[in-house]
């Protein structure tokens, strides 16, 4: 299967730059999928997003949208990407309607219906000039003007950024919604649970490269064939061997004594014999990531 993204050693050095600002980074994203880029603030993130854009140009590696090159075909990329820049730079003295009139034009809408939905599901103002609107409500107009024209790959720098809770629960809808409907989706954040709650994979980016890649489990871990991972630890002895001797189970002993186990298919035998224990403290796998990508970002100050 071609993927909708690639990317092969891509690199950028800023003009005058002492540093590379990305570092050979190399991954593929699936039609279809949603995948999370995360890592802290000037790890290369908006530049990477920029070079796939045809923004700036990259200083070495390579990169293609849909099978175009970004460097060679980045007026037809533009075309068939929805795009969302970090900084939301809109016409500031046209309202959201103006704007959207006015990209409709350079991009054709394939359903008016969309864009009526879009601006109802976000409540968004369309009515007064931009540059009277607050962060979120500019944000908003960001993400329509993004989704508005259905495209097939959408690159999106921070989308919820500045959005309301509320306002995020839309975009995440609106992300499983494009992606049901074969859309890619390559978003940015800081938020590792909203990555882990819509994207199927997460990638890390520090200091240019891309230092590590997780699959989601979401949808798998409902189903028989799943492996799941726990930790566990106990008030007391744990019970290493009565676990081990359960089906399906896996497990090994941490150095502060905390049981790690991994169960394929059915929890309810491991479940019961816990249920027998004194347990202080039960970690699942996610919450394994969530401490990963903590230390990925404390190593970092
Ligand atoms: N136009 C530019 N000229 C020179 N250096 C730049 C430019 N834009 C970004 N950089 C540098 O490139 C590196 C990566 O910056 P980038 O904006 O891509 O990070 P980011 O991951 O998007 O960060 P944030 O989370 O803060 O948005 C940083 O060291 C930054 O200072
Ligand atoms: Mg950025």
């Amino acid at each position: 299967m071609n993927a909708a993204i690639s990317l092969n050693g891509l690199s950028k050095v800023y003009a005058g730059a002492a540093e590379p600002a990305l570092r050979g980074v190399s991954l593929a994203i699936a039609p279809g999928e949603i995948y999370g880029f995360l890592g802290p603030n000037g790890a290369g993130k908006s530049t990477c997003i920029r070079t796939l854009m045809g923004f700036i140009r990259p200083t070495a590696g390579k990169a293609s949208i849909l099978g175009l090159d970004i460097v060679k075909d980045s007026v037809a990329i533009k075309r068939r990407v929805g795009y969302l820049a970090g900084e939301v730079a809109l016409y500031q003295d046209m309202t959201g309607r103006q704007l959207m009139d006015y990209l409709s034009a350079l991009q054709p809408l394939k359903s008016a219906n969309c864009l009526r939905r879009l601006v109802e599901d976000f409540q968004a103002e369309m009515n007064r000039p931009v540059r009277e609107l607050s962060k979120g409500n500019r944000q908003k107009l960001g993400i329509i003007q993004a989704f508005a024209h259905q495209p097939e790959v959408l690159i999106l720098d921070e989308p919820t950024g500045g959005l309301d809770p509320l306002m995020q629960e839309v975009f995440y809808d609106l992300v499983a919604t494009a992606s049901g409907d074969g859309a890619s989706v390559f978003f940015s954040s800081h938020n590792l649970s909203e990555v882990q709650r819509v994207c199927r994979r997460i990638g890390f980016i520090k200091n240019g490269r891309l230092v590590a890649e997780h699959p989601v489990n979401r949808q798998e871990a409902g189903a028989k064939t799943a492996r799941q991972r726990f930790i566990v630890s106990f008030d007391g002895p744990a019970p290493y061997f009565q676990i081990k001797n359960l089906p399906g189970v896996k497990v090994s002993r941490q150095n502060s004594g905390d049981l790690t186990i991994e169960v394929v298919g059915e929890l309810a035998p491991l479940l019961k014999l816990l249920g027998q224990c004194r347990v202080k403290r039960l970690t699942s796998r996610e919450q394994d990531i969530e401490s990963e990508f903590l230390n990925l970002y404390q190593e970092e100050s």
